[in-house]
């Protein structure tokens, strides 16, 4: 069964360690996270972008398809299906579609504005027992379409975000989607530190996961931060291990290009990241 992310987020945040939010993109994908949690007692939450979710066909596939794969591949973990960066229309639809928990981005609304359709969206999914991330400031980079300009929350918008009941909050504190480049400046664990002073016990979310440095993450995590998101990562692993097999003409052997072989080595693959990130995150036994 899907549950919300405000429990399992909690109990992380009450625990000092991170729960991640692996990006899915298809069934491979959902398979891989899905029993790399069950295999390290890790609670974990599937993440869709709104993008994503379009090129699985619509929310609703999506959530078949979790919710039958909870049953047949016997997952007792925690496991929340969540909306990633969803605009106002994108987190009604989601909720609909039976989404457990869902993230409205109105980061690029005036604050104003954000306040107002984020309570509007917590009333619907709060009545519905689904949770709701919020963002203040932006995460830079590009994801699926969603352009952040990287700027760095006000710990004040942060508290007025957080005190209209949001279950978990995003904070643009220095992060970017996709890679840092070389010169990347780092986090801002000074206006993190502010963050989570303003917020008190609300788990606060880190975006852009990917080649964030070790010691960052761990400063994170001791900062507040209790749900970590990774997209590209997985990404990159899965295409460096398809590429590999491809290369070494592989699919070229015997019936190597049946998809159920083809598609097996990027899987692994990201099985071995996602436990890579659960392990650092310190999620492992905590279901
Ligand atoms: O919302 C998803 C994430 O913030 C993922 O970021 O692609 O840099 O890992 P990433
Ligand atoms: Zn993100």
């Amino acid at each position: 069964m899907l549950v919300s992310a405000k429990d399992m987020l909690q109990k992380a945040k009450a625990g000092k360690y991170a729960v991640g939010q692996f990006n899915i993109n298809n069934l491979e994908w959902t398979k891989a996270v899905l029993l790399t949690a069950q295999e390290n007692q890790s609670p974990v939450i599937l993440g869709v972008s709104e993008g994503a979710g379009k090129y699985m066909t619509g929310f609703k596939t999506v959530a078949a398809m979790v919710i039958a794969m909870l049953e047949e591949l016997n997952i007792t973990v925690p496991v929340a299906l969540h909306l990633d960066h969803g605009g106002y229309e994108g987190a009604k639809k989601a909720i609909d579609a039976g989404f457990s928990s869902v993230m409205f981005d109105g980061s690029h609304y005036d604050i104003e504005e954000n306040v107002e359709k984020t309570k509007e969206i917590i009333s619907i999914a709060h009545a519905r027992g689904i949770s709701v991330e919020a963002e203040v400031g932006s995460i830079g980079g590009e994801e699926d379409g969603v352009v952040g300009a990287g700027e760095v929350a006000d710990p004040d918008e942060c508290k007025r975000i957080a005190d209209l009941g949001v279950d978990m909050l995003a904070a643009g504190i220095g992060n970017i989607h996709g890679k840092y480049p070389a010169n990347w400046a780092g986090l801002n664990f000074q206006v993190l530190a502010k963050i989570q002073e303003k917020t008190g016990t609300m788990p606060l979310v880190l975006h852009g996961g990917t080649g964030i440095p070790e010691d960052m993450i761990k400063t994170a995590i001791s900062l507040g931060v209790s749900k970590i998101n990774v997209n590209t990562e997985c990404q990159l692993s899965f295409a460096d291990a398809t590429r590999k097999y491809i290369e070494a003409g592989k699919d070229l052997e015997g019936k190597g290009f049946d998809p159920r072989k083809l598609l097996k080595p990027g899987t692994d693959a990201i099985m071995a990241t996602v436990k890579e990130k659960m392990e650092l995150f310190g999620s492992v036994n905590q279901a």
